[in-house]
């Protein structure tokens, strides 16, 4: 049952969905994939082939590292193996700053045959080049404005998509209600570089995001103006990344000290209210 389901998913997953953002690159979906093609719709938004770091680890050499069997298992749901515990999965997704990778229902016989991708296509840098093309400009003021307002929506997405804050939010006191059903972006460019969240953009690879997005792709310029505000909500928060302890630490204590103050002071309004005077006029009350 789960694996017809599972088949199911996997037929009519590129069609509905991934196809209709990367179709483009994608000419022969439907069929029997190759693993060239599958590596292309499904993996390329976060992996190279020999290109260095995306968002994930750079699969040349993969198949060196890890066998088959967990391979396989990782790709169809990393999450799972990261829940029950795999040494191995703990510490990559820890590597990567926690960033979930999607799960992806494909069959061991289609995640081999990526597998033999990485293989062949290692070092020919082809999937590089795709992937990350020259380093982008620095962001105008203009760039960093427009990418916060198609943030919260008050400059609507050409095609239609909704806003990224009715499901995202960042540590920005000018977005004033960010949604929490996904993870909060303040530290997105840390986490993935800035080529990474725009290759996340190009093609959406988190299913319940392309769904939101299918048929409504962000343009080159939309993409470049929320990389730019993404960009700066990251430097403007260095504190909120993990690799920075130091402010961290300092960030913390500020707010701890603030909590400590409002905790004295509800402590201290109770400790009035339950005064000696008022047990006793409640006691002479519920005598009468
Ligand atoms: C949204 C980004 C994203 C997409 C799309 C994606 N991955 Fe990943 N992948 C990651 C991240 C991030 C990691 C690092 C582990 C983690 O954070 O869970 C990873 C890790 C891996 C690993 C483990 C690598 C190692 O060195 O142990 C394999 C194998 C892998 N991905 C294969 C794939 C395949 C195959 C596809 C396409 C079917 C794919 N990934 C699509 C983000 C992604
Ligand atoms: C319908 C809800 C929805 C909307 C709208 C949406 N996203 Fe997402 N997004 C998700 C989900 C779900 C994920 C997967 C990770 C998670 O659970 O947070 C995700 C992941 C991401 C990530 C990777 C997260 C990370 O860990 O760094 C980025 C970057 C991102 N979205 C940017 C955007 C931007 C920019 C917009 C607006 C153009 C947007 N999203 C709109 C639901 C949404």
């Amino acid at each position: 049952m789960r694996e017809i389901f599972g088949k199911l998913l996997a037929a009519a997953k590129p069609v509905a969905g991934l196809a209709a953002i990367v179709g483009m690159l994608t000419p022969t979906m439907g069929r029997a994939e190759s693993g060239a093609d599958l590596f292309k719709s499904r993996c390329v938004a976060c992996h190279t082939v020999g290109g260095g770091k995306l968002v994930g680890p750079d699969l040349k050499g993969v198949a060196d590292r890890r066998s088959s069997a967990w391979i396989v298992k990782f790709v169809q749901s990393s999450q799972t193996m990261i829940k029950a515990g795999d040494p191995e999965a703990v510490a990559i997704y820890n590597e990567y700053n926690k960033m979930p990778m999607p799960d992806w229902p494909l069959s061991p016989a289609e995640i081999e045959s990526i597998i033999e991708y990485t293989k062949s296509a290692a070092g020919d840098g082809a999937t590089a080049a795709a992937a990350a093309p020259a380093p982008p400009p620095k962001a105008t003021a203009e760039e960093i404005a427009l990418g916060q307002k198609l943030f919260v929506g008050s400059v609507r997405l050409a095609n239609g998509g909704p806003a990224c804050s009715s499901c995202h939010d960042v540590a920005n006191d000018a977005v004033i209600s960010g949604g929490v059903l996904a993870r909060e972006l303040t530290n997105a460019i840390g986490r993935s570089g800035h080529q990474g969240v725009r290759s996340i953009l190009g093609s959406i690879p988190f299913p319940v995001m392309q769904k939101a997005f299918e048929g409504k792709p962000l343009t080159e310029e939309e993409i470049t103006a929320l990389v730019a505000f993404l960009d700066s909500e990251n430097a403007s928060h260095k504190g909120a990344m993990p690799r920075d302890t130091g402010i961290k630490l300092a960030a913390g204590g500020g707010g701890g000290a603030v909590f400590l103050f409002l905790m004295y002071s509800v402590l201290w309004s109770r400790r009035k209210k339950g005064s000696v005077n008022q047990a006793i006029y409640d006691r002479q009350v519920a005598s009468r």
